[in-house]
């Protein structure tokens, strides 16, 4: 999908409120953000609120050039190579936190700072224009489906923020995948937009895979998330509000069963299929490698979710 472009206009109303601490919806070739000024205590802790996130789950910094980066984080090797490689884009990459000052809630206490450079050319010329990193998370209350149409910013939380910027339609659909990277070592924190596959088709090592038994590295993980209201049944296809994969259904992700289509479709046909006001969604398999992998990993906490609240 080609993102819509921002205007000069935008970029400068978003900016100017971003400046002194504005809370603002903007686009990213992912999903909508919800952003602030990273070093501002009182943008963040708007968005904390808006979100009604918990204190304990950091936000990503947004940079729109490398000397933005390297004044947050610490650089090694193979972070450099994945950066070079993958920014900017829907790579987020967690590093050892460097001297300069954001505002201690971005990081929840951790001694790591999530970086990304995203590839969305109105949220880069935004973060410049402001001249300041900017911590945002994706622009949904906290457990809800991430945004990746205005309207579902407005719908949720226009209340909230100062200000909504359209940018249509986002390119990806899902968050960026998020890795850690220490000592070497590598270790995929959320799955995302990039596939695992291409990353270790490219750095030629094994990443690590998290896993809830060891020490949540990623809070996020650990939250009930992406669900919608109606109860989700997966890898089963019937009843009024089906999501089929190649399958057909009240929706089809992708008729030609096309992950990066299912991928960009995803949150916003369960977001229809939601107001459908059906007892269920079901919902068809999907296979488990590439995207696929994202995609199921977001459907299951989906459904778990549902059904225990
Ligand atoms: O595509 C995206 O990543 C979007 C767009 C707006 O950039 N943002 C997004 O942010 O999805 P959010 O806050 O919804 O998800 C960020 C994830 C969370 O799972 C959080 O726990 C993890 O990144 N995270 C952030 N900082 C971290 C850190 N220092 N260590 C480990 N995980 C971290
Ligand atoms: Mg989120």
């Amino acid at each position: 999908m080609k993102p819509q472009a921002i205007t000069s206009r935008q970029i400068e109303t978003a900016a100017n409120l971003l400046r002194v601490g504005g809370v603002v919806a903007l686009p990213t070739e992912t999903v909508y953000g919800l952003a602030a000024r990273a070093d501002s205590v009182e943008g963040v802790a708007k968005i904390f609120a808006a979100k009604n996130r918990p204190a304990i789950n950091p936000l990503i910094c947004h940079v729109s050039n490398m000397e933005m980066a390297s004044n947050l984080v610490n650089f090694d090797k193979t972070a450099l190579k994945l950066a070079d490689a993958f920014w900017p884009g829907a790579l987020t990459l967690v590093l050892p936190k460097n001297g300069e000052t954001v505002a201690d809630a971005v990081s929840a206490g951790l001694d790591t700072l999530a970086v990304r450079m995203p590839s969305h050319e109105g949220m880069r010329a935004i973060i410049e224009a402001v001249g300041a990193p900017l911590a945002a998370p994706s622009a949904n209350r906290s457990g809800r489906m991430s945004p990746t149409r205005a309207s579902h910013v407005e719908r949720d939380m226009k209340d909230e923020i100062d200000l909504i910027i359209d940018g249509g339609p986002t390119e990806f659909g899902l968050e960026s995948t998020v890795l850690s990277v220490r000592d070497g070592e590598v270790t995929i924190l959320r799955h995302g937009a990039i596939a695992r596959e291409e990353i270790e088709d490219f750095l030629g090592i094994p990443i690590n895979e998290i896993t809830t038994a060891k020490t949540p590295q990623s809070p996020g993980q650990l939250l009930r998330h992406y669900a919608p209201k109606t109860p989700l049944v997966l890898n089963s296809l019937k009843g009024e509000a089906q999501l089929g994969f190649g399958t057909g259904g009240t929706m089809d992700l992708s008729p030609r069963c096309d992950l990066k289509e299912a991928a960009s479709h995803l949150f916003s046909m369960l977001e229809e299929l939601d107001q459908l006001g059906a007892d269920e969604i079901h919902i068809a398999p999907i296979p488990n490698y590439g995207l696929g992998v994202a995609i199921n990993d977001r459907l299951t906490r989906a459904a778990a979710s549902v059904a225990k609240s």
